[in-house]
């Protein structure tokens, strides 16, 4: 990944407010998923989008109000899976703190805006958000410029997960190995390679008090198996490589259980497309999301 804040976390954030704002009945609340990106993004995302068009459909779109990057976003592939992956992960989180988990650690956390979003939610948590440092470096600076003082609950680790470890990242904070926490890894594994990707499950389970739990979005890896011309979503692959994030590893579903053991960790869910757009289909228009998406949920062991 190079070093310019994730263009990937950009679209994301953007993806939550749109649907946020035209659902009419929204899985996700995210008044601070556009606030966070700057102008001057939304221009360069827009150009980009337009030179993807042919010349016809590009005149077509500068006719009128500018809506081009709102279109392209609500109708990609991708807007499912990334509204429906924060919900459930919200929704497994308000779970573990009925159970008593007080910690709450971000790996890759991108835009997201929980804090912002849900402040009385974070103040009864000690929250940790870990990315890439240049992504992380913009979001404070963001957050900062649209005048908000970032909460004391928050605590930012800046960390280069393909190169550094997610247990000396956490090491260097007040994170507490005793107590249990609740992990989120949202839309991540796919830009690492399997042993950085087996490494943070390992870093998880290791600086996870046994009960801990992680939420974390993964593709089959059957998809890269296939020439990349053909993988079911190949046009947003082939655009998050130009813009320098290329998807790299995904897990094999019927490995995944075994995987996770291998580190430490106890799979309790894990749910494809079709399953994540069941679940919560009812409470929204939301488009089915790609079948080799998956979202799992897994547990620090016991005996770990
Ligand atoms: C698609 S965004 C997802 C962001 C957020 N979790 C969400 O759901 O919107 C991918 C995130 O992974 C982070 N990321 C990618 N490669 C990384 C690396 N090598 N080290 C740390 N973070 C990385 C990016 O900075 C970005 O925030």
């Amino acid at each position: 990944m190079e070093s310019l804040p994730s263009r990937t976390a950009l679209a994301t954030s953007l993806m939550r407010a749109l649907h946020s704002r035209f659902d009419p009945s929204p899985l996700f609340d995210d008044p601070w998923g556009d606030r966070l990106v700057l102008e001057s993004e939304r221009e360069r995302m827009t150009e980009r989008v337009l030179a993807r068009m042919d010349k016809d459909a590009r005149a077509r779109a500068l006719q009128g109000p500018n809506t081009v990057l709102d279109d392209f976003l609500l109708t990609n592939t991708a807007l499912p899976g990334v509204v429906i992956r924060s919900r459930y992960a919200e929704d497994a989180l308000r779970e573990a703190t009925i159970r008593g988990i007080s910690q709450y650690v971000l790996i890759g956390a991108g835009l997201d805006s929980f804090v912002l979003r849900r402040p009385a939610f974070s103040d009864a948590l000690t929250i940790f958000e870990i990315d890439h440092p240049a992504t992380q470096t913009m979001k404070i600076q963001r957050i900062k410029e649209c005048g908000m003082s970032l909460p004391p609950s928050v605590h930012f680790i800046a960390a280069d997960l393909a190169n550094e470890d997610l247990v000396s990242a956490l090491a260097c904070s007040s994170f507490r190995k005793d107590k249990k926490a609740f992990f989120s890894w949202l839309g991540v594994s796919v830009y690492l390679t399997r042993q950085a990707n087996l490494a943070t499950l390992r870093a998880v389970a290791t600086c996870g008090a046994p009960g801990s739990e992680l939420v974390f979005t993964y593709l089959d890896q059957a998809q890269f198996a296939q020439n990349r011309s053909q993988l079911p979503h190949n046009e947003n692959a082939n655009l998050v490589a130009q813009t320098g994030e290329p998807w790299i590893s995904g897990f094999h579903p019927d490995e995944i259980v075994n995987d996770l053991a291998c580190v430490g960790l106890e799979l309790v869910e894990d749910l494809d497309g079709k399953a994540m757009w069941e679940r919560y289909r009812r409470a929204s228009t939301l488009a089915h999301p790609p079948a080799s998406l998956h979202i799992a949920l897994a547990r620090v062991g016991k005996g770990h």
